[in-house]
Protein backbone atom coordinates (compact mmCIF):
# COMPACT_ATOMS: atom_id res chain seq x y z
CA UNK A 1 0.00 0.00 0.00
CA UNK A 2 2.63 2.10 0.84
CA UNK A 3 4.89 1.69 -2.21
CA UNK A 4 1.38 2.42 -3.88
CA UNK A 5 0.98 5.40 -2.18
CA UNK A 6 4.64 6.70 -3.19
CA UNK A 7 4.10 5.81 -6.98
CA UNK A 8 0.90 7.72 -6.71
CA UNK A 9 2.59 10.81 -5.16
CA UNK A 10 5.51 10.78 -7.84
CA UNK A 11 2.99 10.87 -10.41
CA UNK A 12 1.04 13.57 -8.96
CA UNK A 13 4.44 15.45 -8.86
CA UNK A 14 4.81 15.12 -12.27
CA UNK A 15 1.76 16.12 -13.71
CA UNK A 16 1.65 18.82 -11.69
CA UNK A 17 4.94 20.14 -13.30
CA UNK A 18 3.82 18.96 -16.87
CA UNK A 19 0.17 20.36 -16.31
CA UNK A 20 2.24 23.73 -14.72
CA UNK A 21 4.33 23.91 -18.06
CA UNK A 22 1.23 23.81 -20.57
CA UNK A 23 -0.68 26.45 -18.50
CA UNK A 24 2.98 28.57 -19.15
CA UNK A 25 2.63 27.54 -22.79
CA UNK A 26 -1.30 28.08 -23.55
CA UNK A 27 -1.01 31.91 -21.98
CA UNK A 28 2.33 32.29 -24.45
CA UNK A 29 0.07 31.11 -27.22
CA UNK A 30 -3.06 32.69 -27.16
CA UNK A 31 -1.13 36.20 -26.68
CA UNK A 32 -1.18 36.03 -31.24
CA UNK A 33 -4.34 35.05 -33.10
CA UNK A 34 -1.94 33.08 -34.88
CA UNK A 35 -1.23 30.29 -32.13
CA UNK A 36 -4.43 31.01 -29.71
CA UNK A 37 -5.92 28.08 -30.95
CA UNK A 38 -3.38 25.76 -29.78
CA UNK A 39 -2.86 27.64 -26.88
CA UNK A 40 -6.56 26.46 -25.68
CA UNK A 41 -5.10 22.70 -26.68
CA UNK A 42 -2.22 23.35 -24.31
CA UNK A 43 -4.55 24.97 -21.75
CA UNK A 44 -7.09 21.65 -22.16
CA UNK A 45 -4.86 18.90 -22.17
CA UNK A 46 -2.88 20.51 -18.72
CA UNK A 47 -6.18 21.19 -17.27
CA UNK A 48 -7.30 16.90 -17.96
CA UNK A 49 -3.66 15.98 -16.45
CA UNK A 50 -4.42 17.67 -13.44
CA UNK A 51 -7.66 16.44 -12.76
CA UNK A 52 -6.32 13.06 -13.61
CA UNK A 53 -4.06 13.80 -10.81
CA UNK A 54 -6.03 15.30 -8.56
CA UNK A 55 -8.81 12.56 -8.98
CA UNK A 56 -6.62 9.43 -8.84
CA UNK A 57 -4.35 11.00 -5.83
CA UNK A 58 -7.68 11.79 -3.58
CA UNK A 59 -9.41 8.09 -4.41
CA UNK A 60 -5.86 6.57 -3.00
CA UNK A 61 -5.50 8.82 -0.04
CA UNK A 62 -10.08 9.03 0.77
CA UNK A 63 -10.60 7.52 4.06
CA UNK A 64 -14.24 7.47 2.64
CA UNK A 65 -15.46 4.38 0.77
CA UNK A 66 -13.93 4.15 -2.55
CA UNK A 67 -16.99 4.10 -4.55
CA UNK A 68 -18.55 6.97 -2.25
CA UNK A 69 -15.84 9.28 -3.49
CA UNK A 70 -16.09 8.10 -6.85
CA UNK A 71 -20.31 8.85 -7.28
CA UNK A 72 -19.38 12.46 -5.96
CA UNK A 73 -16.64 13.43 -8.02
CA UNK A 74 -18.40 11.87 -10.85
CA UNK A 75 -21.72 14.07 -9.62
CA UNK A 76 -19.77 16.82 -9.59
CA UNK A 77 -17.95 16.91 -12.93
CA UNK A 78 -21.07 15.60 -14.72
CA UNK A 79 -22.82 18.71 -13.53
CA UNK A 80 -19.83 21.52 -14.19
CA UNK A 81 -19.08 20.03 -17.29
CA UNK A 82 -22.90 20.02 -18.22
CA UNK A 83 -23.72 24.01 -16.93
CA UNK A 84 -19.74 24.90 -18.89
CA UNK A 85 -20.76 22.85 -22.23
CA UNK A 86 -24.32 24.31 -22.42
CA UNK A 87 -23.33 27.65 -21.57
CA UNK A 88 -20.57 27.77 -24.53
CA UNK A 89 -22.53 26.66 -27.09
CA UNK A 90 -25.21 29.18 -25.87
CA UNK A 91 -23.32 32.67 -25.18
CA UNK A 92 -23.29 35.24 -27.86
CA UNK A 93 -20.20 36.74 -28.16
CA UNK A 94 -21.49 40.18 -26.62
CA UNK A 95 -22.42 38.49 -23.86
CA UNK A 96 -18.85 36.74 -23.01
CA UNK A 97 -17.99 39.58 -20.44
CA UNK A 98 -20.40 38.65 -18.34
CA UNK A 99 -19.83 35.12 -18.49
CA UNK A 100 -16.32 35.83 -17.86
CA UNK A 101 -17.65 38.01 -14.68
CA UNK A 102 -19.91 35.33 -13.35
CA UNK A 103 -17.20 32.39 -13.96
CA UNK A 104 -14.77 34.46 -11.64
CA UNK A 105 -17.54 34.43 -9.02
CA UNK A 106 -17.10 30.62 -8.82
CA UNK A 107 -13.49 30.97 -8.11
CA UNK A 108 -13.84 33.64 -5.47
CA UNK A 109 -16.78 31.15 -4.06
CA UNK A 110 -14.61 27.97 -4.40
CA UNK A 111 -11.94 29.60 -2.54
CA UNK A 112 -13.83 31.02 0.32
CA UNK A 113 -15.02 27.25 0.82
CA UNK A 114 -11.96 25.72 0.85
CA UNK A 115 -10.27 28.25 3.27
CA UNK A 116 -13.15 27.03 5.87
CA UNK A 117 -12.88 24.00 5.31
CA UNK A 118 -8.78 24.34 5.20
CA UNK A 119 -9.18 26.05 8.91
CA UNK A 120 -11.86 23.20 10.34
CA UNK A 121 -9.27 20.56 9.56
CA UNK A 122 -6.82 22.52 11.07
CA UNK A 123 -7.81 25.62 13.41
CA UNK A 124 -5.28 26.98 15.87
CA UNK A 125 -3.68 24.86 18.95
CA UNK A 126 -0.72 25.19 20.96
CA UNK A 127 1.43 23.13 19.76
CA UNK A 128 4.81 22.34 22.21
CA UNK A 129 6.80 23.05 19.02
CA UNK A 130 7.32 26.63 18.15
CA UNK A 131 8.32 25.29 14.63
CA UNK A 132 4.54 23.95 14.48
CA UNK A 133 3.17 26.56 15.82
CA UNK A 134 4.21 28.81 13.69
CA UNK A 135 3.28 26.57 10.48
CA UNK A 136 0.30 26.49 12.05
CA UNK A 137 -0.03 30.25 12.00
CA UNK A 138 1.19 30.80 8.71
CA UNK A 139 -1.34 28.62 7.99
CA UNK A 140 -4.34 30.22 10.10
CA UNK A 141 -2.82 34.22 8.28
CA UNK A 142 -3.20 32.15 4.63
CA UNK A 143 -6.99 31.01 4.86
CA UNK A 144 -7.73 34.35 6.65
CA UNK A 145 -5.99 36.17 3.43
CA UNK A 146 -7.81 33.60 0.75
CA UNK A 147 -11.36 34.16 2.09
CA UNK A 148 -11.01 37.63 2.05
CA UNK A 149 -9.56 37.78 -1.59
CA UNK A 150 -12.15 35.15 -2.61
CA UNK A 151 -15.42 37.26 -1.01
CA UNK A 152 -14.39 40.39 -2.22
CA UNK A 153 -13.82 38.32 -5.63
CA UNK A 154 -17.53 36.75 -5.05
CA UNK A 155 -19.45 39.71 -4.33
CA UNK A 156 -17.97 42.12 -6.77
CA UNK A 157 -17.86 39.04 -9.65
CA UNK A 158 -21.44 38.81 -8.96
CA UNK A 159 -22.42 42.92 -9.26
CA UNK A 160 -19.93 43.02 -12.43
CA UNK A 161 -21.79 40.27 -13.80
CA UNK A 162 -25.19 42.10 -13.25
CA UNK A 163 -24.08 45.77 -14.29
CA UNK A 164 -22.82 44.01 -17.80
CA UNK A 165 -26.26 42.03 -18.30
CA UNK A 166 -27.93 45.17 -17.50
CA UNK A 167 -30.15 43.57 -14.70
CA UNK A 168 -29.38 46.26 -12.40
CA UNK A 169 -28.32 50.00 -12.92
CA UNK A 170 -24.50 50.63 -14.44
CA UNK A 171 -24.31 54.10 -12.80
CA UNK A 172 -21.79 53.88 -10.58
CA UNK A 173 -22.97 53.93 -6.21
CA UNK A 174 -21.38 57.37 -5.18
CA UNK A 175 -21.64 57.25 -0.86
CA UNK A 176 -20.25 59.56 0.78
CA UNK A 177 -16.96 59.39 1.57
CA UNK A 178 -16.87 55.95 -0.24
CA UNK A 179 -13.02 55.97 -0.04
CA UNK A 180 -12.74 56.27 3.63
CA UNK A 181 -15.25 53.24 3.70
CA UNK A 182 -13.07 51.07 1.61
CA UNK A 183 -10.05 51.89 3.51
CA UNK A 184 -11.72 51.28 7.22
CA UNK A 185 -13.09 47.97 5.96
CA UNK A 186 -9.55 46.62 4.57
CA UNK A 187 -8.15 48.29 7.94
CA UNK A 188 -10.75 45.86 9.95
CA UNK A 189 -10.22 43.12 7.73
CA UNK A 190 -6.13 43.00 8.52
CA UNK A 191 -6.87 43.16 11.81
CA UNK A 192 -9.36 40.78 11.93
CA UNK A 193 -6.72 38.31 10.01
CA UNK A 194 -4.02 39.10 12.85
CA UNK A 195 -7.01 38.37 15.74
CA UNK A 196 -7.81 34.97 14.01
CA UNK A 197 -4.31 33.87 13.63
CA UNK A 198 -4.23 33.82 17.26
CA UNK A 199 -7.75 32.69 18.55
CA UNK A 200 -6.91 28.59 19.25
CA UNK A 201 -9.75 25.95 18.24
CA UNK A 202 -12.89 26.51 15.83
CA UNK A 203 -14.93 27.97 18.41
CA UNK A 204 -12.79 30.94 19.02
CA UNK A 205 -11.32 31.18 15.62
CA UNK A 206 -14.99 30.93 13.93
CA UNK A 207 -15.69 34.20 15.40
CA UNK A 208 -13.30 36.19 13.61
CA UNK A 209 -13.78 34.19 10.42
CA UNK A 210 -17.38 35.35 10.10
CA UNK A 211 -16.55 38.57 10.52
CA UNK A 212 -13.22 38.47 7.94
CA UNK A 213 -15.91 37.37 5.65
CA UNK A 214 -18.91 39.17 5.66
CA UNK A 215 -16.98 42.39 5.79
CA UNK A 216 -15.02 40.86 2.74
CA UNK A 217 -18.20 40.55 0.65
CA UNK A 218 -19.68 44.00 1.54
CA UNK A 219 -16.11 45.19 0.60
CA UNK A 220 -16.61 43.49 -2.96
CA UNK A 221 -20.03 44.87 -3.22
CA UNK A 222 -19.65 48.34 -2.62
CA UNK A 223 -16.38 48.00 -4.25
CA UNK A 224 -17.66 47.79 -7.47
CA UNK A 225 -21.56 49.30 -7.31
CA UNK A 226 -19.12 52.36 -7.09
CA UNK A 227 -17.60 51.72 -10.98
CA UNK A 228 -19.97 52.85 -13.69
CA UNK A 229 -20.76 50.63 -16.50
CA UNK A 230 -18.48 51.60 -18.84
CA UNK A 231 -15.33 50.62 -16.68
CA UNK A 232 -16.66 47.02 -15.97
CA UNK A 233 -14.69 45.50 -18.56
CA UNK A 234 -11.36 46.91 -17.04
CA UNK A 235 -13.25 45.42 -13.64
CA UNK A 236 -13.59 41.99 -15.17
CA UNK A 237 -10.19 41.63 -15.57
CA UNK A 238 -9.33 43.41 -12.48
CA UNK A 239 -11.21 40.24 -11.09
CA UNK A 240 -9.94 37.82 -13.16
CA UNK A 241 -6.80 38.65 -11.60
CA UNK A 242 -8.09 38.72 -7.69
CA UNK A 243 -9.97 35.57 -8.84
CA UNK A 244 -5.98 33.96 -9.81
CA UNK A 245 -4.75 35.23 -6.39
CA UNK A 246 -7.72 33.48 -4.34
CA UNK A 247 -6.64 30.39 -6.26
CA UNK A 248 -3.12 30.81 -5.04
CA UNK A 249 -3.88 31.55 -1.51
CA UNK A 250 -6.56 28.07 -1.86
CA UNK A 251 -3.52 26.64 -3.04
CA UNK A 252 -1.33 27.42 -0.04
CA UNK A 253 -3.94 26.20 2.34
CA UNK A 254 -4.46 22.85 0.39
CA UNK A 255 -0.63 22.70 0.10
CA UNK A 256 -1.25 22.41 -3.82
CA UNK A 257 1.65 23.81 -5.71
CA UNK A 258 -0.21 24.07 -8.84
CA UNK A 259 -2.93 25.95 -7.41
CA UNK A 260 -0.21 27.92 -6.11
CA UNK A 261 1.14 28.65 -9.72
CA UNK A 262 -1.85 28.59 -11.46
CA UNK A 263 -3.18 31.28 -9.45
CA UNK A 264 0.08 33.30 -9.66
CA UNK A 265 -0.64 32.95 -13.73
CA UNK A 266 -4.17 33.98 -13.74
CA UNK A 267 -3.17 37.03 -10.99
CA UNK A 268 -0.76 38.19 -12.80
CA UNK A 269 -1.88 37.92 -16.57
CA UNK A 270 -5.05 39.62 -15.32
CA UNK A 271 -3.42 42.14 -13.58
CA UNK A 272 -1.35 43.35 -16.59
CA UNK A 273 -4.17 42.73 -18.99
CA UNK A 274 -6.01 45.77 -16.78
CA UNK A 275 -3.13 47.81 -17.02
CA UNK A 276 -3.08 46.92 -20.86
CA UNK A 277 -6.50 48.32 -21.54
CA UNK A 278 -6.58 51.29 -18.83
CA UNK A 279 -3.52 51.94 -21.24
CA UNK A 280 -5.56 52.00 -24.01
CA UNK A 281 -8.15 54.34 -22.98
CA UNK A 282 -5.55 56.49 -21.17
CA UNK A 283 -7.22 56.03 -17.72
CA UNK A 284 -4.94 55.59 -15.09
CA UNK A 285 -5.67 51.95 -13.38
CA UNK A 286 -5.99 53.75 -9.79
CA UNK A 287 -8.39 56.20 -10.69
CA UNK A 288 -10.79 53.01 -12.36
CA UNK A 289 -10.14 50.91 -8.97
CA UNK A 290 -11.58 53.88 -7.24
CA UNK A 291 -14.74 54.58 -9.30
CA UNK A 292 -17.41 56.73 -9.93
CA UNK A 293 -16.50 57.23 -13.23
CA UNK A 294 -18.07 55.52 -16.44
CA UNK A 295 -21.61 56.29 -16.30
CA UNK A 296 -21.70 55.91 -20.02
CA UNK A 297 -22.66 58.54 -22.21
CA UNK A 298 -21.01 61.62 -21.00
CA UNK A 299 -21.17 64.23 -23.82
CA UNK A 300 -18.22 66.96 -23.31
CA UNK A 301 -20.08 69.93 -23.40
CA UNK A 302 -17.95 71.76 -25.30
CA UNK A 303 -17.18 69.48 -28.19
CA UNK A 304 -21.26 68.45 -28.36
CA UNK A 305 -21.59 72.17 -28.86
CA UNK A 306 -18.56 72.78 -31.42
CA UNK A 307 -20.16 73.21 -34.90
CA UNK A 308 -17.70 70.98 -37.07
CA UNK A 309 -19.36 71.41 -40.44
CA UNK A 310 -21.29 69.41 -42.56
CA UNK A 311 -21.01 65.48 -43.20
CA UNK A 312 -21.22 64.44 -46.46
CA UNK A 313 -22.94 60.90 -47.55
CA UNK A 314 -22.28 58.39 -49.97
CA UNK A 315 -23.93 55.09 -51.44
CA UNK A 316 -22.67 51.32 -52.02
CA UNK A 317 -21.82 51.85 -55.47
CA UNK A 318 -19.51 55.26 -55.09
CA UNK A 319 -17.63 52.66 -52.34
CA UNK A 320 -17.02 50.26 -54.77
CA UNK A 321 -16.01 52.23 -57.10
CA UNK A 322 -13.65 53.76 -54.79
CA UNK A 323 -12.55 50.51 -53.59
CA UNK A 324 -11.31 49.12 -56.96
CA UNK A 325 -9.56 52.92 -57.93
CA UNK A 326 -7.52 52.04 -54.76
CA UNK A 327 -4.30 50.20 -54.48
CA UNK A 328 -4.26 49.87 -50.47
CA UNK A 329 -7.47 49.52 -48.50
CA UNK A 330 -7.03 49.46 -44.72
CA UNK A 331 -10.51 48.04 -42.41
CA UNK A 332 -10.41 49.79 -39.50
CA UNK A 333 -13.36 47.86 -37.41
CA UNK A 334 -15.11 48.62 -33.74
CA UNK A 335 -17.74 47.59 -31.59
CA UNK A 336 -20.66 48.10 -34.39
CA UNK A 337 -19.12 45.68 -36.60
CA UNK A 338 -19.62 43.41 -33.68
CA UNK A 339 -23.65 44.71 -33.47
CA UNK A 340 -24.16 44.22 -36.79
CA UNK A 341 -22.37 40.60 -37.24
CA UNK A 342 -20.60 42.33 -40.35
CA UNK A 343 -17.45 40.32 -39.91
CA UNK A 344 -18.46 37.45 -42.27
CA UNK A 345 -19.22 40.15 -45.20
CA UNK A 346 -16.70 41.76 -44.21
CA UNK A 347 -14.39 38.79 -44.68
CA UNK A 348 -15.90 37.62 -48.10
CA UNK A 349 -14.90 41.59 -49.17
CA UNK A 350 -11.74 41.50 -48.16
CA UNK A 351 -11.19 37.97 -50.68
CA UNK A 352 -12.76 39.93 -53.13
CA UNK A 353 -10.37 42.72 -53.04
CA UNK A 354 -7.04 40.86 -52.35
CA UNK A 355 -8.35 38.51 -55.70
CA UNK A 356 -8.33 41.79 -57.51
CA UNK A 357 -4.68 42.69 -56.62
CA UNK A 358 -5.63 45.13 -53.76
CA UNK A 359 -3.95 45.09 -50.58
CA UNK A 360 -6.09 45.00 -47.60
CA UNK A 361 -4.83 45.24 -44.33
CA UNK A 362 -6.89 45.22 -41.05
CA UNK A 363 -5.71 47.65 -38.32
CA UNK A 364 -7.36 47.03 -34.67
CA UNK A 365 -6.96 49.33 -31.26
CA UNK A 366 -5.93 47.69 -28.60
CA UNK A 367 -9.70 48.54 -26.86
CA UNK A 368 -11.96 48.45 -29.95
CA UNK A 369 -15.04 46.64 -29.35
CA UNK A 370 -16.17 45.99 -25.44
CA UNK A 371 -13.53 43.51 -24.44
CA UNK A 372 -9.78 42.61 -25.30
CA UNK A 373 -9.29 41.15 -28.56
CA UNK A 374 -13.08 41.37 -29.58
CA UNK A 375 -12.35 41.87 -32.87
CA UNK A 376 -9.70 39.53 -32.87
CA UNK A 377 -12.34 36.98 -32.33
CA UNK A 378 -14.60 38.17 -34.82
CA UNK A 379 -12.17 38.10 -37.44
CA UNK A 380 -10.71 35.05 -36.98
CA UNK A 381 -14.19 33.17 -36.70
CA UNK A 382 -14.94 34.93 -40.15
CA UNK A 383 -11.91 33.27 -41.06
CA UNK A 384 -10.40 36.70 -41.89
CA UNK A 385 -6.23 35.36 -42.97
CA UNK A 386 -4.22 36.11 -39.72
CA UNK A 387 -1.46 37.85 -41.89
CA UNK A 388 -3.78 40.77 -42.97
CA UNK A 389 -4.57 41.49 -39.62
CA UNK A 390 -2.12 44.33 -37.73
CA UNK A 391 -1.93 45.80 -34.34
CA UNK A 392 -2.69 49.74 -33.89
CA UNK A 393 1.06 50.39 -33.25
CA UNK A 394 2.50 48.20 -36.00
CA UNK A 395 0.15 50.54 -38.71
CA UNK A 396 -0.50 53.61 -37.02
CA UNK A 397 2.51 55.39 -38.96
CA UNK A 398 1.75 54.36 -42.58
CA UNK A 399 -2.28 55.52 -43.34
CA UNK A 400 0.17 58.29 -45.51
CA UNK A 401 0.45 55.77 -48.09
CA UNK A 402 -3.26 54.61 -48.13
CA UNK A 403 -6.06 54.92 -50.37
CA UNK A 404 -9.21 54.45 -48.47
CA UNK A 405 -9.87 53.37 -44.89
CA UNK A 406 -13.35 51.83 -44.17
CA UNK A 407 -14.07 52.57 -40.33
CA UNK A 408 -16.61 49.49 -39.76
CA UNK A 409 -18.68 50.53 -36.60
CA UNK A 410 -15.61 52.64 -34.73
CA UNK A 411 -15.98 55.89 -33.49
CA UNK A 412 -13.73 56.43 -30.16
CA UNK A 413 -10.99 54.62 -32.09
CA UNK A 414 -10.97 56.77 -34.62
CA UNK A 415 -11.27 59.96 -32.94
CA UNK A 416 -8.74 62.76 -33.86
CA UNK A 417 -10.46 64.84 -30.69
CA UNK A 418 -8.10 62.53 -28.77
CA UNK A 419 -5.08 64.26 -30.04
CA UNK A 420 -6.62 67.65 -31.13
CA UNK A 421 -8.83 69.00 -28.47
CA UNK A 422 -7.41 68.46 -24.46
CA UNK A 423 -10.65 69.24 -23.08
CA UNK A 424 -12.48 65.69 -24.17
CA UNK A 425 -13.04 62.89 -22.38
CA UNK A 426 -10.71 60.44 -24.62
CA UNK A 427 -7.72 63.16 -24.62
CA UNK A 428 -4.75 61.68 -24.96
CA UNK A 429 -6.13 58.33 -25.78
CA UNK A 430 -4.18 56.47 -28.40
CA UNK A 431 -6.20 56.48 -31.72
CA UNK A 432 -5.72 54.91 -35.24
CA UNK A 433 -4.92 57.90 -37.75
CA UNK A 434 -6.96 56.98 -40.52
CA UNK A 435 -8.16 60.87 -41.58
CA UNK A 436 -4.23 60.97 -42.43
CA UNK A 437 -5.23 58.21 -45.68
CA UNK A 438 -6.66 59.25 -48.80
CA UNK A 439 -10.26 58.91 -48.32
CA UNK A 440 -12.28 57.59 -45.62
CA UNK A 441 -15.64 55.59 -45.54
CA UNK A 442 -17.42 55.47 -42.08
CA UNK A 443 -19.97 52.77 -41.84
CA UNK A 444 -22.56 53.72 -39.14
CA UNK A 445 -26.56 53.57 -38.75
CA UNK A 446 -26.61 57.09 -38.26
CA UNK A 447 -25.34 60.96 -37.53
CA UNK A 448 -27.29 61.45 -34.58
CA UNK A 449 -25.56 58.41 -32.27
CA UNK A 450 -22.10 59.34 -30.48
CA UNK A 451 -19.55 56.50 -29.72
CA UNK A 452 -19.35 55.08 -26.23
CA UNK A 453 -17.25 57.92 -24.77
CA UNK A 454 -20.39 60.12 -25.54
CA UNK A 455 -18.29 62.31 -27.82
CA UNK A 456 -18.89 63.92 -31.12
CA UNK A 457 -16.43 62.94 -34.15
CA UNK A 458 -14.89 65.44 -36.06
CA UNK A 459 -13.38 62.84 -38.34
CA UNK A 460 -17.23 62.19 -40.09
CA UNK A 461 -16.74 66.07 -40.95
CA UNK A 462 -13.50 65.83 -42.84
CA UNK A 463 -13.44 66.63 -46.91
CA UNK A 464 -11.85 63.53 -47.22
CA UNK A 465 -14.53 61.71 -45.15
CA UNK A 466 -17.89 59.91 -46.95
CA UNK A 467 -20.51 58.59 -44.54
CA UNK A 468 -22.16 55.29 -45.51
CA UNK A 469 -25.04 55.18 -43.37
CA UNK A 470 -27.10 52.09 -42.29
CA UNK A 471 -26.86 48.83 -40.95
CA UNK A 472 -22.84 47.63 -41.31
CA UNK A 473 -23.70 44.44 -42.57
CA UNK A 474 -26.49 45.40 -44.67
CA UNK A 475 -24.11 48.29 -46.05
CA UNK A 476 -21.10 45.23 -46.71
CA UNK A 477 -23.42 42.90 -48.57
CA UNK A 478 -24.27 45.77 -50.73
CA UNK A 479 -20.68 46.39 -51.46
CA UNK A 480 -19.85 42.70 -52.03
CA UNK A 481 -23.99 42.67 -54.36
CA UNK A 482 -21.81 45.16 -56.50
CA UNK A 483 -18.81 43.90 -56.49
CA UNK A 484 -20.29 40.65 -57.75
CA UNK A 485 -22.48 42.47 -60.46
CA UNK A 486 -19.25 44.28 -61.41
CA UNK A 487 -17.29 41.43 -61.89
CA UNK A 488 -20.32 39.43 -64.15
CA UNK A 489 -21.11 42.71 -66.38
P1 LIG B 1 -17.56 52.88 -30.19
O1 LIG B 1 -16.83 54.13 -29.88
O2 LIG B 1 -18.39 52.26 -29.13
O3 LIG B 1 -18.49 53.19 -31.46
C1 LIG B 1 -19.29 52.19 -32.03
C2 LIG B 1 -19.79 52.70 -33.37
O4 LIG B 1 -20.48 51.65 -34.01
C3 LIG B 1 -20.74 53.87 -33.25
O5 LIG B 1 -20.33 54.87 -34.15
C4 LIG B 1 -22.09 53.30 -33.68
O6 LIG B 1 -22.84 54.31 -34.36
C5 LIG B 1 -21.65 52.18 -34.62
N1 LIG B 1 -22.61 51.08 -34.73
C6 LIG B 1 -23.28 50.45 -33.74
N2 LIG B 1 -24.06 49.50 -34.23
C7 LIG B 1 -23.89 49.52 -35.58
C8 LIG B 1 -24.43 48.78 -36.66
N3 LIG B 1 -25.32 47.80 -36.47
N4 LIG B 1 -24.03 49.08 -37.91
C9 LIG B 1 -23.14 50.09 -38.13
N5 LIG B 1 -22.60 50.81 -37.15
C10 LIG B 1 -22.96 50.53 -35.88
O7 LIG B 1 -16.61 51.73 -30.75
P2 LIG B 1 -15.02 51.58 -30.86
O8 LIG B 1 -14.45 52.54 -31.83
O9 LIG B 1 -14.82 50.12 -31.10
O10 LIG B 1 -14.47 51.99 -29.44
C11 LIG B 1 -14.56 51.15 -28.31
C12 LIG B 1 -14.90 51.98 -27.10
O11 LIG B 1 -15.20 51.09 -26.02
C13 LIG B 1 -13.77 52.87 -26.66
O12 LIG B 1 -14.25 54.09 -26.18
C14 LIG B 1 -13.16 52.07 -25.53
O13 LIG B 1 -12.48 52.88 -24.57
C15 LIG B 1 -14.40 51.45 -24.91
N6 LIG B 1 -14.06 50.26 -24.12
C16 LIG B 1 -13.42 49.23 -24.72
C17 LIG B 1 -13.00 48.16 -23.95
C18 LIG B 1 -12.24 47.06 -24.60
S1 LIG B 1 -11.24 46.21 -23.71
N7 LIG B 1 -12.38 46.81 -25.88
C19 LIG B 1 -13.29 48.13 -22.61
C20 LIG B 1 -14.01 49.20 -22.03
C21 LIG B 1 -14.38 50.26 -22.82
P3 LIG B 1 -24.42 54.15 -34.61
O14 LIG B 1 -25.03 53.86 -33.28
O15 LIG B 1 -24.83 55.44 -35.22
O16 LIG B 1 -24.60 53.03 -35.57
Amino acid sequence: MQTLLDTLTRFETLAYIAAALLFILALANLSKQKTALNGNRFGMVGMGLALVAVIVVALAQSAAPVWLTVVLMVAALAIGAAFGIWKAKNVQMTEMPQLVAMLHSFVGAAAVLVGFNSFINQPGADFADPLAASENAFHMGEVGLAVFIGAVTLTGSIVAYLKLAGKISGKPLALPGRNWLNLIMIVAIVALIAWFVNTRGVDAGMVPLAIITVISLVLGLHLVMAIGGGDMPVVVSMLNSYSGWAAAMAGFTLGNDLLIITGSLVGSSGAYLSYIMCQGMNRSFVSVILGGFGEGATPAAESEAKDYGTHTETTPVEVTRLLLESKSVVITPGYGMAVAQAQYPVATLTNMLLERGIDVKFAIHPVAGRMPGHMNVLLAEARVPYDSVFEMDEVNDDFGDVDTVLVIGANDTVNPAAETEPNSPIAGMPVLRVWEAGTVVVFKRSMGNAGYAGVQNPLFFNDNTLMLLGDAKASVDAIVGELNRTAGA
